[in-house]
């Protein structure tokens, strides 16, 4: 299992270039399995998220050819059971439901189990297939869901935290084949949401109003092939840019959508550092001392779960109390622990953290809890004295592609090592 040592010091300056969206790929991948001719899916990040998801669709019947960045999948016969040995290692695998459904009308699943960040139910997702005129069975792990065919109907998929990225795609997967149309209410907005539905459009279905929370799909019978370029990965970016706050005189994320990281970038903004965006890159830099801020997450357009733990690790070392609230996953809190190891001082009032940065976080070994707590220990480790450790890096590498070796290119000093 790899090691990540961070020798925290180095000054960060310079540009990378960012990769295609992990949570755009996902789901896109997922929906090749609506059509029997190839699809060829461009800017497909190099991930072992990706890798699993791949693994699913072939073991599903499809074939899949890959080669830097660019896949293709061509299913032309699928079966549509998914049992827990494929689909275990990756909560994302319940998003081959919706695509089963509506070219199988029948789907076995492995159910995802709990993850570190949460209870993560797909309540909603189920919901929303009921409502197209599925029954859904829950027996042994699995999650069955079957029906002679799918009808159109206006389904609400606002949950208790508000909307569901995932099941919006599933659902949204399910009625493009579905007789009549479909009307989703309480729609996650998220730019990948837009990704997948455009992709759909490519491919025959007839979509309006992704991106809005009411999104409309008129049914057709069939869909075709067709070619697609990921968006780029706006968690990436804003984990750059957070890395560049944090550590650097100046860096710039390249081929990047500005308008999807507005959030990141006003909280960033709003820290007192200078961001300059331009069509497809964004640069940060220092502008005095970074002041303290109060932050909640919130689906998209607000700031993002995805860059919570993140902005812990910067607030960590900014002088002042900042407060962060998460209001998606409330127990996201991991990094908070080892972000303590290293002299992090916080204080967590249920799903609040109440921050007092610190002048000098200290290197220690650390250990990744998931994803994007993960990345906050390595950022955290760029400004720290001395040597960060962090195991398990498995988690970057689900949702990173080749985070270090670009960390190096802007000038950290950062190894992987077999442990
Ligand atoms: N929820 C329900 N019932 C459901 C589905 C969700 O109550 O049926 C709740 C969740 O427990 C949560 C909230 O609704 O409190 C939002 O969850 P959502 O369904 O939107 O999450 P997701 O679709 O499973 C995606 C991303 C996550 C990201 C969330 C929120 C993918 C593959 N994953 O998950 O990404 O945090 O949306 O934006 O798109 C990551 O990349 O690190 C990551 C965890």
């Amino acid at each position: 299992m790899d090691k990540i040592l961070v020798h925290g010091g180095n000054s960060l300056a310079g540009s990378i270039k960012i990769s295609g969206s992990k949570n755009s790929a996902l789901p896109i991948l997922a929906a090749t399995l609506l059509t029997r001719e190839p699809c060829t899916i461009h800017r497909v990040p190099d991930l072992s998220d990706t890798h699993y998801m791949l693994q699913i669709l072939t073991h599903l019947g499809a074939q899949v050819e890959r080669a830097s960045g660019i896949v293709t999948v061509t299913a032309d016969k699928v079966q549509s059971v998914a049992p827990y040995e494929v689909v275990r290692k990756m909560r994302a695998s319940v998003g081959v439901l919706g695509p089963l459904l509506g070219r199988c009308k029948e789907a076995t699943v492995s159910l995802p189990g709990g993850c570190v960040i949460g209870d993560r139910p797909i309540d909603l997702h189920l919901r929303g297939f009921e409502a197209l005129g599925a029954a859904v069975r829950v027996e042994s792990g699995n999650v069955k869901v079957f029906v002679p065919k799918l009808v159109g109907a206006v389904i609400n998929l606002r949950g208790k935290f508000g909307p569901t990225v995932l099941g919006t795609d599933n659902v949204m997967m399910a009625a493009v084949l579905a007789e009549g149309t479909t009307v989703i209410e309480g729609a996650a907005q998220e730019p990948e949401v837009c990704d997948l539905a455009d992709f759909l459009n490519k491919m025959g279905a007839k979509i309006e109003g992704a991106g809005t929370r009411r999104i409309i799909i008129e049914g057709v019978s069939e869909l075709h092939g067709a070619e697609h370029d990921i968006i780029p990965d706006r968690i990436e970016a804003g984990t750059f840019l957070v890395a560049g706050a944090i550590a650097g005189s100046g860096v710039t994320v390249n081929r990047v959508e500005p308008n999807h990281l507005t959030a990141i970038t006003n909280a960033l903004s709003g820290c007192g550092f200078k961001i300059e965006a331009k069509k497809q890159s964004i640069t940060v830099s220092p502008n005095g001392a970074p002041k303290p801020l109060e932050i909640t997450t919130e689906p998209y357009p607000g700031f993002p779960t995805d860059m919570q733990a993140q902005m812990c690790a910067l607030l960590s070392t900014t002088d002042g109390i900042s407060v962060i609230t998460e209001n998606i996953f409330p127990q996201r809190y991991m990094h908070v622990a080892e972000l303590k190891r290293m002299g992090a001082q916080v204080q967590m009032e249920g799903a609040t953290a109440v921050i007092q940065g610190v002048e000098h976080l200290t290197g220690a070994p650390v250990m990744a809890s998931d994803l994007r707590a993960s990345a906050a220990l390595v950022l955290a480790g760029l400004k720290a004295d001395g040597i960060t450790e962090v195991s398990r890096v498995y988690h970057i590498d689900r949702g990173y592609e080749h985070l270090d070796e670009k960390l190096s290119e802007l000038g950290a000093h950062i190894e992987r090592v077999k442990a």
